[in-house]
């Protein structure tokens, strides 16, 4: 069976080729992004393989129909990229990866607090330049403060246990509290009172309507004035434009992100030789105290591994109309 990977980088051609000596699939790599336009270059009766910024809503999943592809493995966690219902109406059957390497997130979940708190890219950089001054660079011990994680998941659960582990006081929330992490002391407590008492708030929950701009204006006004804010979760979690006036007033001390709302035009790609038409994100770029990395939290080696195998193997479940628990119903 032809598999159209779409996207695909060179890890991407490595990891996937790797695995598929197991599988024996014929492996068609795609450089562009998945949309109505570039559907069409998947040959009639393939499978389609797509990553977190390709678009597989309803325009797309239509011309794959068209073209007779009734799978599409998603190689990756989340998929607020896919129309549920589009492809559910067409008969394209979707699975996802839902866990790779948790640990691959929380690690640089971790490493963006560290990083932006301790200043290191600055430091990094003026250390390379002969400047030794220490002047901004101060930090605050993260041993005692109040860390707040919105969602824990598998990814969330290890970020607030390495959170626990700095010794830090950590309270979640989610819709359903883990008792594990209850009894290693972390406390579950309202949206409310996690987004307004904690130092800092890392946002470890899906995308999803009741999600989208969980952190607005209205929110940020709540916060605990110089939280640091961290999101590694999906870009739509929160209303960039507020979350500027936030740094602006100080009302956040500092953000880390590895997600972007608007990042499906931007990451991804060398694009340093283009001007930068996103003004939002260029005005994020201009704060000292603002630290992005361009969506490479999975970015691990047993990440990559892990993400290759499963995806292929949704594939020979789907194509072979077995049942599969990572399918996306
Ligand atoms: P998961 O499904 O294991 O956990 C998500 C948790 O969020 C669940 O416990 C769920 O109950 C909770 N949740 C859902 N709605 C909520 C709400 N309204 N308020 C509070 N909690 C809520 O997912 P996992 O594996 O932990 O991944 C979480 C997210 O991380 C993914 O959906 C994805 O968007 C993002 N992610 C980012 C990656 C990156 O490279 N930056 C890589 C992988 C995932």
């Amino acid at each position: 069976m032809e598999l159209y990977v779409y996207s695909a980088k060179r890890y991407d051609r490595d990891t996937l080729s790797t695995a598929n000596e197991e599988f024996g699939f014929h492996l068609e790599f795609v450089e562009s992004r998945l949309d109505a336009t570039t559907a069409e270059l998947a040959a009639p009766g393939s499978a389609v393989c797509a990553f977190v910024n390709d678009d597989v809503g309803a325009a797309t999943l239509e011309v794959l129909a068209a073209r007779d592809v009734q799978v599409v493995a998603l190689r990756c966690a989340g998929y607020n990229q896919l129309d549920v219902d589009a492809a559910r109406r067409l008969g394209i059957r979707v699975a996802r990866v839902p866990a790779y390497s948790p640990n691959a997130v929380a690690e640089h979940t971790l490493a963006l607090i560290l990083a932006l708190n301790r200043h290191i890219p600055r430091a990094y950089n003026r250390v390379r330049d002969g400047n030794f001054s220490l002047e901004g660079l101060v930090g605050f011990d993260l041993a005692g403060k109040a860390a707040g994680v919105v969602g824990t998941g598998r990814i969330g659960s290890l970020v607030a246990r390495l959170l626990w582990h700095l010794r830090c006081d950590v309270v979640a929330h989610d819709l359903y509290p883990d008792a594990r992490l209850e009894s290693l002391g972390v406390r579950y407590a309202p949206l409310d009172e996690v987004m307004s008492t904690t130092d800092i708030v890392s946002l470890n929950c899906p995308l999803t309507p009741e999600t989208h701009h969980l952190v607005d204006a209205a929110r940020i006004a709540t916060m605990k004035p110089g939280c640091m804010l961290v999101n590694t979760g999906r870009g739509g979690l929160i209303d960039t434009a507020a979350v500027v006036d936030g740094l602006k007033s100080g009302r956040i001390g500092s953000l880390a992100l590895d997600v972007y709302e608007e990042e499906a035009e931007l990451f991804f790609e060398d694009r340093s030789h283009e001007v930068l038409l996103d003004d939002v994100f260029a005005r994020l770029l201009s704060f000292p105290n603002v630290l992005i990395t361009a969506h490479q939290a999975f970015l691990t080696t047993e990440a990559l591994g892990a993400i290759a195998v499963t995806t292929l193997q949704n594939v020979a479940d789907l194509a072979a109309g077995r049942p599969t628990p990572n399918e996306v119903l």
